[in-house]
């Protein structure tokens, strides 16, 4: 098997993809933040089923981060994720610097209307704005064939998508499954800001989202707001936790549902500590 090779200048990005490209090769492509878990690796797992060449990034991207966020103490572990990279067979890793993405003078922003309006875009502003500028910058630099982004973040997901398909990219971009730890917990790179204490309490979001799902299946109210009560008071009660927003939307559009009907998105944002944890769940109302 070929060495991973890495590029931290987008010259040496584009020399690397042009030479697998010639080769004929499928381009596959993981943008990451890195700190990485089991879920960006299955990521990775995804691209290397469908593409010849698997391009993946790690880049802290700063103007996804709201003043008072966590940029600065974002985890950096660069030779951990390396190993995880190179163990999972990614081709080639890009770690830009700041400077080699957003150079003096750079003021180009993309921004996806109507679908950042609510849920984390609402709770961040600027955030989707911050994310679409680099990984429409990525795109560009990679110009992969296909992009896999996990489902953990939906909305992001669901923007990037947008975002592609509105500026008529000719890249597929592929949502994976989100990957959960034993007890539950969505896998995240921000777990591991969590005390002890937290951590054993982290898991309560998810299952406030499957007692959800059952609630569902029993046809148990008949307004969404009634089973969006439930989950509020069940993820009030988790110790210490700090309810960002509790919503329930059609899982294309995000737009609020009165009634469950079609493919249900229930999405929620909790704080516990300084951390923020997302989490979802999507219901098929008619299966
Ligand atoms: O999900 C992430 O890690 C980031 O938001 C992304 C897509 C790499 C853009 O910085």
């Amino acid at each position: 098997m070929a060495e991973m090779q890495t590029a931290t200048t987008i010259e040496q990005l584009r020399t690397l993809v042009s030479c697998a490209k010639k080769s004929g090769s499928k381009i596959g492509f993981v943008p990451t933040m890195g700190a990485l878990h089991e879920g960006h690796i299955s990521l990775v797992h995804e691209a290397k089923k469908h593409c010849d060449f698997v391009v993946f990034s790690i880049f802290v991207n700063p103007m996804q981060f709201g003043p008072n966020e966590d940029f600065h103490r974002y985890p950096r572990p660069l030779q951990d994720d390396l190993k995880l990279c190179t163990d999972a067979g990614v081709n080639l890793v890009f770690i830009p610097s700041v400077e080699e993405m957003y150079p003096t003078g750079f003021s180009t922003v993309v921004e996806v209307n109507g679908l950042t309006n609510n849920l984390c875009g609402k709770s961040r502003p600027g955030h989707f704005k911050g994310v679409t500028t680099v990984v429409m910058k990525l795109f560009g630099q990679v110009q992969p064939d296909a992009a896999y982004l996990g489902q953990k973040d939906a909305q992001q997901a669901l923007v990037i998508k947008r975002m592609a398909r509105d500026l008529d990219l000719p890249i597929e971009v592929v949502i994976c499954p989100t990957l959960r730890e034993a007890d539950g917990l969505a896998m995240s790179s921000r777990n591991r800001y969590l005390s002890n204490e937290q951590r054993s309490v982290a898991p309560l979001i998810y299952k406030g989202l499957c007692l959800l799902k059952e609630d569902v299946a029993l046809r148990k109210h008949e307004s969404s707001a009634q089973y969006r009560l439930d989950l509020l008071k069940r993820l009030e009660a988790i110790p210490n936790g700090v309810v960002d927003y509790v919503e329930i939307v059609n899982a294309d559009s995000l737009e609020v549902l009165e009634k469950m009907n079609g493919i249900v998105l229930i999405a929620v944002a909790l704080k516990l500590g300084n951390t923020r944890l997302i989490d979802n769940i999507i219901i098929n109302t008619s299966a």
